[in-house]
């Protein structure tokens, strides 16, 4: 089976984890000992293909009054598993830092920092794991140089050795961080879809930020699909990737998996998906009314 080049790192619960190789042992050991959190920082938090970008700029847009302000998202949203590798190094980067702090993140919520120490908020997206299966097998094209076959990539991606591990791994740790937590905000990627204002309100109040309705629309339209990918500030170009293969903005659409999971596939997966989700109160929408488990 065709995988592509991975670090692994420590998860903090006995076991390691894939993670891009740029990201090893030595920048989570320095984010563990040097990264000190604030209590007004913010952060947003998924696996991978998740949503992400989507929420990065809908909080970015919240934070600066709707201004998308002359940095990339990128590093206006810095990614805290790369704070290690800033270029004027960690520290001085993060002092070189202004107004409340907002970063992303894919870490697991055992190797999370401030998550159990600061007063800081955590707004954690997640998307239905199957549509997730077929972002990150597009998503290891073009960024991982990922050369294998969708079948191949869902092998992985069930075993859990895609970059950052098992998909499942990672969201109940926070689903079950999140019911005890006033800081851990749970968002869906599909309630994104079906009512980004209702969301937009939501994530407002949970970071203390007031939201008229003129700052609701301007969020709304600047965080469209269309105006995401269109931007040269929001749509991830910056970021070195193969061509001939989906870009970031791939399609942006709830229950693209049926165009993907085969029969057997789905034979595979469902009744993992129920083991891993019964009995945690956790539900997933699919698409096309299809609400699980
Ligand atoms: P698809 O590959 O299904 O199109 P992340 O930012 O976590 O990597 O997530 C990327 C996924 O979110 C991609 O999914 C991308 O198209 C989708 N996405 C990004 N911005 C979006 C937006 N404004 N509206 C809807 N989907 C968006």
């Amino acid at each position: 089976m065709t995988e592509y080049k991975h670090s692994l790192v420590n998860d903090g619960r006995g076991g390691q984890i894939p993670f891009p190789p740029f990201i090893t042992q030595r920048e989570m050991d320095l984010i563990a000992n040097e990264f000190i959190v604030m209590d007004d920082d913010v952060f947003v938090v998924t696996f991978p293909r998740s949503g992400t970008t989507w929420m990065e700029q809908v909080i970015h847009l919240l934070l600066n009054n709707g201004e998308q302000g002359i940095k990339v998202l990128g590093d206006a949203v810095p990614w805290v598993e790369t704070l290690p590798n800033r270029p004027q190094g960690f520290k001085e980067f993060l002092k070189g830092m202004s107004g409340r702090r907002f970063f992303t993140s894919h870490l697991p919520y055992s190797l999370m920092p401030g998550i159990r120490d600061s007063n800081a908020k955590y707004v954690y997206v997640v998307r239905n794991p199957k549509d997730v299966a077929v972002s990150t097998y597009y998503h290891d094209q073009s960024k991982h140089n990922y050369n294998g076959t969708w079948e191949d990539h869902f092998k992985l991606f069930i075993q859990g050795k895609i970059m950052f591990g098992s998909f499942f791994d990672h969201v109940l740790p926070w689903w079950e961080a999140n019911k005890k937590s006033n800081n851990i905000l749970f968002v869906k990627y599909e309630d994104m879809k079906r009512d980004l204002e209702e969301v937009i309100r939501t994530v407002a109040d949970f970071l203390g930020i007031k939201a008229d309705m003129e700052l609701i629309n301007i969020v709304l339209e600047k965080s469209s699909f269309g105006t995401m990918a269109a931007d040269k500030k929001t749509n991830l170009n910056w970021v070195p990737q193969r061509e001939g293969v989906p870009g970031h903005f791939r399609k942006g659409t709830v229950g693209d998996w049926r165009n993907h999971f085969t029969k057997e596939q789905n034979k595979a997966f469902d009744p993992l998906y129920l083991e891993k989700m019964s009995g945690t109160g956790l539900q997933f929408d699919f698409g096309d009314g299809l609400i699980l488990p």
